[in-house]
């Protein structure tokens, strides 16, 4: 008996189990309700009394070795089948959703672009920022009513005030106090207004300010930068007009059309049958606010300009709801694909 189990155990070690068919064929032949593990169990009947025991423990540690390796290529042959899977280069694959610009950074990048060529530098400031580079260094007086509640979120109040940028006109303020004259740079970046959110107005929106600094800067030359920056942007039919304005922080100031693009200034509904839509507001940097940034006033001047960028964009792409922007509305967004 103990000798057929020994022959048992090497007939198990040495069935070769290369696929199923064999896999199956070895649950039969020794696992099987008539395989011989099961034959064996009933043979012990016929063991004398006071080997039983023994043998029993034999026919047990049969069946075990059998059942491992059994569970063992059963195991094998199911992993190998499935890695077998994972190798077919023929599948289709996985199929990964590409998402599309947002059409405010198509643009932000377009106006950047834009100004990279004539020589600006990208600068970027915090959107919550102090009294002083939102308002007092940018020649705003005191009681100037753009600093009422209405307008400005506030963090905090009294000494130490901190409130949520209303422009990126504050970053014109940090620029020129940490860097010295020839300046030429563009800052995007956004702004907070407490309004009440509609089609036409929204609490937060998109700015790029402009600023150029250097000896000799003349109104003609914020003029032609302005034409340069219409016809990139607009076309070559692109026309500019200036219309005289007021800021705090720039003397003279204006604010700037462009002629509609949308129904070649024949008129319509968007330029409200002006022929112009206003795009940004603009002037010489007054001379107040270069010595408050630290920069001499007699050797230097410059001019600042400042755009929404919601604005552009809804002329370019016809959006005619500021919410749009910020609603994430999958709908809304796909139509503006990577290319554009
Ligand atoms: N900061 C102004 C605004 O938010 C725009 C502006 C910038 C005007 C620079 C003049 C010069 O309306």
């Amino acid at each position: 008996m103990k000798a057929t189990i020994d022959k048992i155990i090497t007939d198990i070690d040495q069935f070769v189990i290369k696929d199923t068919k064999s896999l199956e064929d070895f649950r039969i032949q020794f696992l099987g309700s008539k395989g011989i593990v099961k034959n064996m169990f009933g043979e012990l009947k016929s063991v004398p009394n006071e080997e039983k025991r023994e043998v029993g423990q034999l026919l047990n540690n049969l069946r075990l070795h059998a059942e491992t390796k059994f569970a063992s290529f059963k195991e094998q042959l199911e992993t190998a089948a499935s890695s077998d899977a994972s190798l077919d280069l023929s599948r289709p694959g996985d199929s990964d959703e590409i998402g599309s610009r947002h059409p405010l950074s198509l643009v932000r990048s377009e106006i950047i672009e834009i100004f990279e060529r004539i020589g600006y530098a990208v600068s970027e400031g915090p959107e919550i920022e102090d009294d002083w580079h939102n308002f007092s260094a940018l020649n705003f007086p005191p009681e100037h009513p753009a600093r009422d509640m209405q307008d400005t979120f506030f963090i905090e109040k009294g000494e130490n005030e901190m409130a949520l940028r209303t422009h990126t006109s504050s970053v014109q303020v940090r620029v020129m106090e940490n860097s010295k004259p020839p300046i030429r740079t563009i800052s995007p970046g956004r702004v907070f207004r407490n309004e009440a959110i509609s089609a036409r107005a929204h609490c937060f929106f998109h700015q790029v300010e402009g600023l150029y600094i250097d000896k000799n800067v003349s109104f003609a030359d914020l003029k032609q930068t302005l034409l340069y920056f219409a016809k990139e942007l607009f076309g070559e039919k692109a026309q500019i007009r200036l219309r005289p304005s007021y800021f705090p922080f720039t003397e003279p100031s204006a604010e700037v059309d462009v002629s509609c693009t949308i129904c070649n200034s024949k008129g319509c509904n968007v330029c409200k049958y002006s022929g112009w839509l206003e795009i940004l507001g603009c002037g010489m940097v007054d001379p107040n606010v270069l010595e408050a940034c630290g920069i001499d006033s007699k050797e230097y001047s410059g001019f600042a300009f400042g755009m929404g960028i919601e604005r552009i964009t809804q002329l370019k792409y016809k959006v005619n709801d500021l919410r749009l922007y910020s609603e994430n509305d999958v709908r809304f967004l796909k139509q503006f694909t990577p290319g554009m």
